[in-house]
């Protein structure tokens, strides 16, 4: 049976069913658990909820009325039994998470990251056609993978933003959504923004072009520039994703105004509203910095993509006019100079794959060298940590000297991250 409770009421051995507030702005990444201990209790009174609702076919029952019984002491601990620190997944919070960050490298989180990255992109592609024949946008399909990706993201940094640019796909529309959560979660994971701050971010950007939809096609995936009155009618989405978004259920008002700023820009010259600077709320800036970013990293009908490398330059190059510059260093320093995955060119002539990154030295990322091939043509890779080498001082240093585009010498970066069995050999541990 369910029942409604005031937090007074909770006790140890009690089933959560609801926290009774918006998945956007509570803190637990799970919101049904059995409550283990009082801690659990506290943090919950500390976030000011005032009821809550339980389930007592799953966990104990309140104290029937005039029982007088004072909540009872959880887990008693005698000193010989020493508290278990182990963190159950539903106890994670903005703090245990960022205490844990970074906990496995690269290499260790692809895979995992894969496959949330994976899934969330088949699951937001059967959303996307649903809400596009009219099913209203409700946060509950796709809460627990944006909190799926939040974790990855606190256990690697750079694995699942490296991922959305070694993997290309048809469906620009949204993929591309899917690639600017990512990236927006990345950055926001950076910034320190508390989890319901996080999650915001990730379900302004996931919907920041649903207004699309109602624009022809025509006009979107035009190959030419677009006139005047086919822009005026594009400077219109923002608008209709921020209205789809109003009519859902418990949507935030931030969440509306990623959506409703996303193209305004730091020097004014954006729309719908010509905000400026820190007039734009972060959020929205958080996510037009993944937006632009991944538009720029990805071939569409009318240009040629641009490596993650150059992408970043020239948005570096255009920061107090476009972006705030703060901002716009941050996502360089979260990113890295030389994104996981590109083609770095050498000093010495030879060519390396950034397959991970020193977050204090980003001029020298760990490489994969590309010597050769072998009598069948296959790449025969080494690797090496620029960052370890220079300490080194040695004349023959290994610099980088410029960037390339890895399908210019038939390189696939996603082969040698997700396939290759010598970069997790060479780079473990
Ligand atoms: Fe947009």
């Amino acid at each position: 049976m369910i029942k409604t409770i005031s937090v007074q009421q909770l006790k140890v051995g009690m089933y959560i069913e609801d926290l009774g507030m918006s998945w956007l702005n509570h803190p637990f990444l799970r919101t049904r658990r059995l409550i283990k201990s009082d801690q659990e209790i506290k943090k919950i009174e500390q976030h000011g909820l005032l009821s809550i609702k339980i389930n007592t076919a799953k966990g104990d029952d309140v104290d029937p009325p005039g029982d007088g019984r004072a909540r009872p002491q959880a887990m008693i601990l005698s000193p010989a039994e020493p508290q278990s620190e182990t963190i159950e997944p539903e106890e994670l919070t903005s703090e245990i998470l960022s205490a844990l960050a970074d906990t496995v490298s690269v290499q260790d989180e692809i895979a995992q990251a894969t496959r949330v990255y994976n899934e969330f992109l088949n699951r937001t592609g059967i959303f996307f056609s649903q809400v596009q024949i009219g099913k209203p946008i409700n946060l509950a399909d796709v809460a627990s993978d944006l909190d799926e990706l939040i974790q990855s993201i606190f256990r690697n940094r750079y694995a699942l933003s490296a991922l959305v640019k070694l993997k290309t796909f048809d469906e620009y529309t949204y993929t591309h959504s899917v690639n600017v959560s990512v990236l927006a979660l990345t950055l926001g994971r950076f910034l320190d923004f508390p989890l319901p701050k996080l999650r915001a971010v990730g379900v302004g950007a996931l919907f920041h072009d649903l207004g699309k939809m109602a624009i022809p096609e025509k006009i979107i995936n035009k190959p030419g520039p677009l006139n005047m009155e086919e822009f005026k009618e594009i400077q219109k989405h923002p608008y209709l994703s921020a209205k789809l978004l109003k009519n859902a259920d418990h949507v935030s008002r931030e969440v509306i105004e990623c959506a409703l700023f996303h193209h305004e820009r730091y020097g004014g010259q954006g729309y719908p509203r010509g905000l400026k600077a820190n007039e734009i709320p972060l959020a929205a800036q958080v996510i037009s910095l993944a937006d632009v970013y991944d538009a720029m990293t990805s071939d569409r009908i009318y240009r040629k993509k641009i490596s993650p490398h150059e992408t970043l330059r020239i948005m570096y190059a255009g920061r107090a006019v476009q972006f705030d510059p703060a901002l716009v260093a941050n996502l360089v320093k979260c990113l890295g100079v030389y994104p996981i995955g590109s083609l770095v060119k050498l000093n010495t002539g030879e060519m390396g794959l950034v397959v991970d990154i020193d977050s204090y030295d980003l001029m020298h990322p760990k490489i994969i060298l590309i010597n050769g091939s072998d009598a069948s043509g296959r790449h025969l890779p080494q690797v090496l940590d620029l960052a370890r080498q220079s300490e080194e001082k040695s004349k023959n240093t290994r610099r980088i000297v410029g960037v390339d585009a890895p399908e210019k010498w038939n390189i696939d970066p996603a082969k040698y991250l997700l396939n290759e069995p010598s970069f997790t050999a060479c780079c473990s541990g």
